[in-house]
């Protein structure tokens, strides 16, 4: 199952005929189908147990082809010009020509341009756009290598593309135009910060409008999350007052460094970047959570730059979410 960089032409076969083949990005692996084949994206819904509310986003290979799918403002251009390719995704009025399954049944659509070599030479060698949730069953921890993919949705889909760890580890940051007004929808591989110096404004970070019918996404509250109950942003006095039995079956994640003993312990980033905590995050959630640990505790990073993303997806990893 599990191929090597040079199958592009294999992938773009099978996407063709309506197949699924997961790819790396920059940011996690994505799950791909033919975003204008209904039946091809209905698939990636059952393979991931994906609820039918929660639209998937488009990949594509230039701007121009983006523009044929939606319609950009200036400000869309503006962020795309200077994101694009990267970890960006834009949230524009769609064109006709995108299915309702993929944005379930939202006038707006999900785009993005991804940077991967392997992502970029599937897009423009298949010519297709790629309608691409992360690789894993809903609400799990999202992939960043092919070995996650093939642990969890090998047997489902027709074609693994391994491009070896993602550069990122964290999903795209997710910017909306609804009506001309801006918003964050999630926060990503992007820096926030970035994005508002681009535009020169501030940009709000909207709340999630409904539990039932999210206008926006990996945003349920409860989302990858590990099967070992997490407990984020414990305080110290709670953590100082484990017992050493309780400290050998738990497990914590840090950021540059652990002074207290647990049973396993993942240390993101011990000269503390935040770009390599990010890239790291994920991969080190599915080592705790294989560890046979009653708990995980996980600390809370600097409220800055990638922290923000790092910090969210903890949080909605957490019981508490
Ligand atoms: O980095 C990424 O964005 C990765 C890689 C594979 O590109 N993809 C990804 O997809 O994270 P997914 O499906 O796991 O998360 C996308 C989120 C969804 O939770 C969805 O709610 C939101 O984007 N989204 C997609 N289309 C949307 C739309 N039309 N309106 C509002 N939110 C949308
Ligand atoms: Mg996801």
């Amino acid at each position: 199952m599990k191929n090597d960089a040079n199958n592009i032409e294999r992938a773009v076969k099978i996407l063709r005929a309506g197949g699924l083949v997961a790819f790396p990005t920059e940011t996690v692996y994505g799950l791909g189908a033919d975003a204008q084949k209904s039946d091809a994206v209905l698939r990636i819904f059952q393979v991931k147990k994906r609820p039918a509310f929660d639209p998937l986003i488009v990949h594509v290979a230039s701007i121009e082809q983006a523009e044929s799918l939606a319609h950009f403002t200036r400000e869309a251009e503006l962020l795309a010009e200077r994101f694009w390719p990267g970890p960006l995704t834009l949230v524009l009025p769609r064109r006709s020509v995108i299915p309702d399954i993929v944005t379930s049944g939202l006038p707006h659509v999900g785009l993005r341009l991804p940077s991967h070599t392997l992502a970029r030479q599937l897009l423009e060698a298949s010519g297709l756009a790629l309608a691409a949730p992360s690789a894993n069953p809903f609400g799990y921890i999202s992939p960043t290598r092919a070995e996650h993919v093939q642990a969890s949705l090998g047997d489902s889909i027709e074609l693994i593309l391994d491009g070896g760890e993602c550069q990122c580890g964290i999903e795209s940051s997710i910017v909306s135009f609804h009506d001309g007004e801006v918003s964050l929808l999630r926060y990503g591989a992007v820096k926030g910060e970035e994005l508002e110096e681009a535009l020169g404004r501030s940009i709000p970070y909207q709340k999630q409008s409904s539990p039932d019918r999210p206008e926006a996404p990996g945003r349920l509250t409860k989302h990858y999350a590990p099967r070992t109950p997490l407990y984020f942003d414990p305080d110290q006095a709670l953590l100082a007052s484990l017992s050493s039995e309780e400290k050998a079956s738990s497990g914590l994640l840090a950021f540059q460094e652990a002074e207290l003993d647990f049973g396993c312990t993942e240390v993101l980033s011990s000269e503390g970047s935040l770009e390599a905590a990010a890239k790291r995050l994920f991969a080190a959630m599915r080592k705790l959570d294989q560890a046979g640990l009653k708990s995980i505790y996980a600390q809370r990073f600097p409220d800055q730059g990638l922290g923000r993303a790092i910090n969210d997806r903890l949080k909605r990893a957490s019981i508490s979410a």
